[in-house]
This record gives structure tokens, sequence and C-alpha cells, in this order.
């Protein structure tokens, strides 16, 4: 949801808010612009479109200044347009702002800086901040910026600089990440950590209603009351080159390869296959509470809703406590019931998604004690959460989520193995006979991503249909439902997951040859209701390709194509069915010449509601 970018140091500064934009550009990519000061005067250039379109117009225009911000921008309010797109100004021109996140007021207060004479020239909400600090600077930047966030509501990450208190630069937050990044003389401001890994790995995580000044000489930071404040410095361990795509076509394709790599990392020290004891005091919550617990429930959107859904069925399955499932974004809203013995799992990858965050701070409102699932280290999520369990994914740069997604179902794998010894719902010999079937886990991911060229080479087939349809059951309805998310979301093909037996209830009225479906179909509790569920589609001449177990022969001649999986434990399949169908609708959406890694209208987090 829109990245910023600023810097201030001896590099060549449009060059860095560049580099840096392309890091950012998942966040939102409809339009970009960069403002620099150039000996006191400002020098704007936007335009409609991508990052590579930015940076086409400074090689023919080149732009020099000392320092300067970048914004990469995701509509909310003003279509995408050169006009509409960051950094906007103020009336005078000496004042630039950027900004993430969403002015919830901004009609009243735009209408009130009209009648007092400010002039506007955009549709968006940004450009009020740039008027009301230009309203209430007297000489000072960071004291109008602290005035006039006073009358912002909504979510917003900001930074500006104005050539009348120069050179610096002045970010603050209420919502929406920002971080600052310290160098060897010089210094950043982002909304994200990738753009700084290449020059820095000391980063400073801002709070909700604190503010940065960031200038030649280094960086202070105060709260909105303008009383200074010691902020901890983080050094990060991800590298630059785990933002690259190493060889790979895209970023996404990169992603599913690593996954078993991921999910290696995320389970090794936090199990032991000697002892088949866990390893999770990290989580901070404590062996007593978790003992006691009589209900969970988990929170996500989007992707990680998938993943939580497939914990639904770890947990009820190993630790036999009844799981809740909810979408943060309804969540939030409801008179929802907790009660002291009910464990709140929240899960985002990015641990930035408003509705995640907002459900969050609504739970700790109920004194419940929220343990939160995230990838990013000290996201907003990450920090405000009570407990806290660490995906080890590296960053997603793919807007669509892939190794994220294994890595949550495995670290909610954890949990429930976890919650299962507490509670003493695994004798010995099981216990040590599900860690060894998730310890092999990755081994089995290598073997499905060793056929990625026959998906390739099946998927080749289906880029011409319109409709697809997923079906899946018991624990693999989720994987239905992910399949089918993958594939509308980067092939912007229509694609609907279903749980096999509902099939009768409406959508069997859909099949037809021109809609195929994925049957998801491993050797479980469900697989023979799946076998009717199949006999019913190819009565009514649905073609049907299938995922199912490599020796599993029955299959065969029932349906039209198969992709095999190694056989594996039944409750664990959803790490290995995940795979087809997140190559399948990679291939299909690569092969449609879509734009695989940056999806039309979406952006990697949510950080508006
Ligand atoms: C889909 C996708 C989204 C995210 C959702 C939640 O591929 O990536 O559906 O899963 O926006 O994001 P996080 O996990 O960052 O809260």
């Amino acid at each position: 949801m829109c990245g910023i970018i600023g810097y201030i140091g001896p590099k060549s500064v449009a060059q860095v808010l560049i580099e840096g934009l392309k890091k950012l550009e998942y966040r939102g990519y409809d339009s970009a612009g960069i403002a620099v000061d150039d000996e006191n005067e400002i020098k704007v250039r936007r335009v409609k479109g991508k990052i590579s379109d930015l940076e086409e117009s400074l090689a023919k225009s080149p732009l020099q200044g000392s320092y300067g911000l970048g914004h990469t921008r995701w509509a909310t309010h003003g279509r995408p347009s050169e006009e509409n797109a960051h950094p906007h100004r103020d009336c005078t021109g000496s004042l630039v702002v950027v900004h993430n996140g969403i002015i919830e007021n901004y009609l009243p207060l735009k209408k009130k800086l009209k009648d007092e004479g400010h002039s506007f020239q955009t549709e968006t909400d940004t450009e009020v901040i740039a008027h009301l600090i230009e309203k209430y600077f007297q000489g000072s930047l960071e004291e109008a910026t602290q005035r006039a966030v006073q009358e912002l509501e909504g979510a917003y990450a900001i930074a500006a600089f104005s050539t009348q208190d120069a050179p610096k630069i002045v970010a603050t937050k209420v919502g929406p990440p920002a971080v600052v990044g310290l160098g060897e003389n010089e210094y950043f401001v982002s909304s994200d950590i990738n753009p700084l890994l290449s020059h820095t790995q000391r980063m400073v995580f801002l709070e909700d209603g604190e503010i940065a000044v960031i200038e030649p000489e280094g960086v202070r930071f105060s709260d909105f009351k303008g009383s200074s404040l010691e902020k901890r410095v983080d050094y990060l361990t991800w590298t630059p080159l785990m933002i690259e795509k190493e060889g790979f076509k895209h970023f996404m394709l990169k992603e599913i390869f690593e996954q078993p790599q991921v999910v290696r990392d995320t389970i090794t020290g936090r199990v032991s296959l000697d002892s088949g004891e866990m390893c999770l005091d990290e989580i901070g919550i404590s062996a007593e509470f978790l003992k006691k617990i009589k209900k969970t429930v988990i929170i996500a959107c989007g992707t990680s809703y998938h993943a939580g859904l497939v914990g639904k069925y770890f947990i009820e399955t190993l630790a036999d406590i009844p799981v809740d499932i909810e979408y943060a974004s309804e969540y939030r809203y409801r008179d929802f019931i907790l009660d002291r013995e009910t464990l709140v799992l929240v899960i985002s990858q990015s641990g930035e998604t408003a509705d995640v965050l907002a459900a969050l701070r609504a739970v700790k409102k109920r004194g419940a004690v929220p343990l939160a699932i995230c990838n990013v280290k000290n996201s907003s999520i990450a920090r405000e959460a009570e407990g806290l369990l660490y995906t080890h994914a590296g960053p997603e740069i793919g807007v669509a989520a892939t190794k994220t997604f294994s890595d949550q179902m495995a670290a909610l794998a954890l949990i429930a193995l976890h919650l299962a010894q507490l509670k003493e719902k695994v004798d010995s010999e099981t216990n040590f006979s599900l860690i060894e079937d998730l310890h092999r886990i990755p081994y089995r991911m290598e073997k499905i991503l060793s056929q990625a060229e026959s998906i390739e080479k099946l998927a080749r087939r289906f880029i011409s249909f319109s409709h697809f349809l997923y079906l899946g059951r018991w624990v693999n309805y989720p994987i239905a439902l992910e399949g089918a998310l993958k594939l509308k979301e980067i092939s912007y093909i229509h694609a609907e997951g279903y749980p096999g037996g509902e099939m009768k209830h409406g959508p069997i009225a859909l099949i037809d040859e021109k809609i195929p479906t994925m049957v998801i179909i491993p050797r479980d509790r469900v697989y023979e209701k799946m076998m009717s569920n199949i006999s019913e589609i190819k009565t009514r001449l649905g073609y049907i390709l299938a995922i199912a177990f490599e020796d599993d022969k029955e299959i065969q001649d029932k349906v039209d194509k198969v992709i095999s999986i190694p056989s594996t434990n039944p409750l664990f399949t959803p790490f290995l069915t995940t795979i087809p169908v997140q190559l399948f609708a990679y291939y299909i959406a690569a092969m449609r010449g879509a734009d695989v890694d940056q999806p039309r209208n979406l952006a990697k987090s949510v950080t508006v509601e």
C-alpha cells in the first residue's frame, strides 16, 4: 500500500531513491515520483506507471540534489495519474510530502484549508498534509509536523522536507510502518527494510506517534509533544542477496523453490528429533496458560487466513482443542466473545496488515493474550503481540504469498504439536512419528519441485480457459481455496475453491467441458468421498486434473491428468499439495504474459482498511 523512501547522504540521491523504490515496488505500482533538494530548490519528477517509467524519465532528464524523497503509489483517493502521484507540494512549492495510508478526515480538512486560502492541485488525501504543515510552519519543519498531525485522522506514514528548514527530512507514523536506516554518514527512511539492506543493517523502527528528524549529521527522535526519545537500534540479519531474483524469471518462482529450505529453517531448533520435545520458549506465552486453554481463535487475512484454516485442522486433530478461524476484517467489527481460557493466534506475513493489526488491538483490549505468527522482524504486529513466533522465510517480494504460506503452516504445526504435548494428547510413539514426518516434509517438497517442468507443460493446455474450479476436503480444503486464490490473483482467470462435499449444493451446476477442475485427493480419511465427487464431475463431462499420491494407481483412469506427490502423513499433505497449485498458477500466469510479481490492483502489504 504505497512505499516511501528518503535519503540524505553523499551518494547520488536520485539513484538511491530509484533503487529503493524498485525494492518497494511490490507495495504499490500505479505511479511513482521523487523530489530532491537542488541547492534550495525542490525538483519533482512524477510519472503514471511503474518505477521503470520513472527511471526512464530520469535517464532522459536527470535530477541532481543533496537529499530527497521517493514514493511508489497504490491509489486509494484519486485515480492513478501523474498529478496524483507523490510527492505532493504545498502552495509555496517549498515543501513536499510523501504518504502511505489514508487520511480519513481529508474532505473536511480540505474544505477548511481551501476556505483559508490554500489551493489544491490533486484529488488525493495526501495533499492536505502538505497544506496543513504549510499552515503551521514557522521556521521548524518538525514543529509544524507535530501540529499538523494533531488534526489528522486515519493511518499514515509520512515523510516531508522543506527548503525553508534544510537540509532535513522529517518522518512520522500512525499505523503503517516506517523504519530509519543508520549508515556511515548517510541516513534513510523507508516503509520497510528492503531498500536499506544494501546500505546498512542498523535500523530504528518508529512506533506510532514518534517523529524522526533526519539530518546530514544524524537522526533525532521525539514524540508528538516534542519530548526527545532514546530509540533502540536493531541489527537486521537479512542480506541484500535475499531480495535478488538469482536467475529465476520471477520472484514468485524463486520463492516457490525456496519452500523446502524455509520450512526447514522454521522447524530447525524448535523441535528435537532426538528427544521429541518442542523448544518453543521463545514464543513468550507460558506453558501454564497454554495447558489450560479450552479454545483457540485464529485471525488473519487472505493467504494467511488459508494457512490459519490448515492450522485449525492441525490443532483440532493433534491437540484436541476447538478452533475458530476468522477474517480479521470481519472479526474486528464483531461483538466477539473471548474468555481467559482462549488462545488467540494472529497470522500475518508482513505484520502490517491493517485489519489484522486492528483485530489484534481489539482482542488485547478484551484482555486476551494474543500470539502472533509473523515473517517480518519488528513489524507492528510482531511488536504489539504478547507472544510471537517468527517464520524464517526471509523477504518475500512476489506480491502473491507462496513461501510464507508454507512457513506459516510449519509454524502452526509446531504450535499444534506444542499444545498436544502440553495437554498430553499424543503418546510418545505418535509424537515421534509426527515429528519425523514433519522433518521429512522439506525433502518431499524438493521431490515435487523437481517435476516443475512437467507441471509447466501441463499448465500450457489451460492458458486460454476463463474459469477454474478447485476442490479439496478436510485438511486440503484450504489448499483448494489457496489454489483458486493464486490462480485468480496472478493470471486473472476466474477460479473458485470449494470443499468437495459442497459441490452438490450448487457449484455442480457450473460443470461442463469449459470448466476444468483441480481435485486435491491424497489418500486420507476423505479419499473415497472425493472419488465420488470426481465421478459426479466426470458424468457431466468436466475435465479433471488431480493431485494425488504417487503410489495411487486407482486414480489414474478416473481423471484426465494426475500430478503426483510423495506419500506422507495425511495431516501434513497441505505442505505438498500446495506446491503444484502454486506452480500451476505461476506457469499459467507467466504464459499469459501477466505481471506475475506485481499483479494489477494488488499490493504486498495491505496497510489500509
Ligand atoms: C495473497 C496474499 C494476500 C495476503 C494478505 C495478508 O497471495 O498475499 O492475500 O496473504 O494480504 O497479508 P499478511 O499475511 O501480510 O497479513
